[in-house]
């Protein structure tokens, strides 16, 4: 019998899980539930006789793949793909795949909704200011970044954009004002909204050197990941100006330091919640099925990551 087990330690919404037992029940497959779960040795315990493995963050690690001694495929429900050992499971044959595009949209509304939260002074009663007419700088063009700006261009900001991967025109087509580097783009905006990945390259590569150049009343909005950030040097940003705000969607590992010290100039919100949303979940975890069984009868390896 196919197993197919959804890990998630933070669930989908409700209405997601129907939806994956319809597709798993007509492919002939028996599906099982780990949510919720607190500890590491739940998931080693239920991916061990798992064919197919729907996560969300969950860390999928070399023993985790090691434990999952009939695991096929790994579904990545979402974009980034950092918490799952690539050469772990290529080393064992698994195939791992992520869902592109399906949670872009409610992330993209949760990075303006921060921006605006913080304008406003998280709504305290303040005057505070208004989006319209700022310059927006949107690192990485992808799935959510072409969404922010298309938002945003609703707010009439000014918007900008840099990335390593595509061309003036693929960015200026989108009505984007395309830039050459990662340094114009922070001189240039007031506003930097992040949608970099997490990998080796990128790791603390938002340093003190870019962050220290943004205009005056500088936001930089992170709905990526916390590990892109040069936590130190952005303290010594925000320490030097005071002018400077980061919004993180999940607490920085020095949230503690940073809430210490610079009292209305941060918000962290208190789970990673860009995805959490019904449409996204609804649409990332029935994709995750779908790809599955696509993958398991046909051998469709669209959206495979670890060639
Ligand atoms: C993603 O990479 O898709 C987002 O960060 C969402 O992650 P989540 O599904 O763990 O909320």
């Amino acid at each position: 019998m196919t197993k197919l087990l959804v890990a998630t330690e933070k669930p989908f919404h409700p209405d997601t899980i129907p939806g994956i037992q319809k597709i798993a029940q007509e492919a002939g497959y028996e599906l099982a539930l780990l949510e919720k779960y607190t500890d590491k040795s739940q998931l080693l315990e239920a991916v061990k006789d798992a064919t197919a493995l729907i996560i969300r963050s969950d860390k999928v690690t070399a023993e985790v793949i090691d434990a999952a001694k009939e695991l096929k495929i790994v579904i990545r429900a979402g974009a980034g793909y950092d918490n799952v050992d690539l050469e772990a499971a290529s080393a064992k044959g698994v195939v791992v795949m992520n869902t592109p595009g399906q949670n872009s949209n409610a992330v993209a509304e949760l990075a303006i909704g921060m921006m605006i939260y913080h304008a406003r002074g998280q709504f305290n009663g303040k005057s505070g200011t208004e989006l319209r007419g700022k310059t927006l700088g949107i690192h990485a063009f992808g799935n959510v970044g072409r969404l922010v700006a298309e938002i945003a261009k609703g707010f009439q900001m000014d918007i900008y954009a840099y990335d390593p991967f595509l061309s003036k025109q693929e960015i200026e087509k989108e009505g984007v004002k395309p830039l050459e580097s990662e340094k114009e783009l922070y001189a240039r905006c007031q506003y930097i909204s992040l949608h970099i990945p997490a990998n080796e390259k990128t790791k603390q590569s938002i340093n003190f050197s870019l962050l220290s150049s943004m205009p005056e009343k500088a936001t930089l909005v992170n709905t990526a990941r916390k590990e892109v950030i040069h936590e130190e040097e952005l303290m010594k940003v925000m320490e030097e100006r005071k002018d400077f705000h980061y919004l993180s969607d999940i607490a920085p590992d020095m949230a503690q330091q940073i809430a210490q010290k610079f009292e209305g100039q941060y918000y962290f919100t208190p789970k990673k919640m860009g995805a959490q949303t019904a449409e996204a979940n609804i649409n990332a975890g029935l994709a995750a099925a779908e790809q599955i069984v696509k993958f398991l009868k046909n051998n469709d390896r669209t959206f495979q990551v670890n060639k």
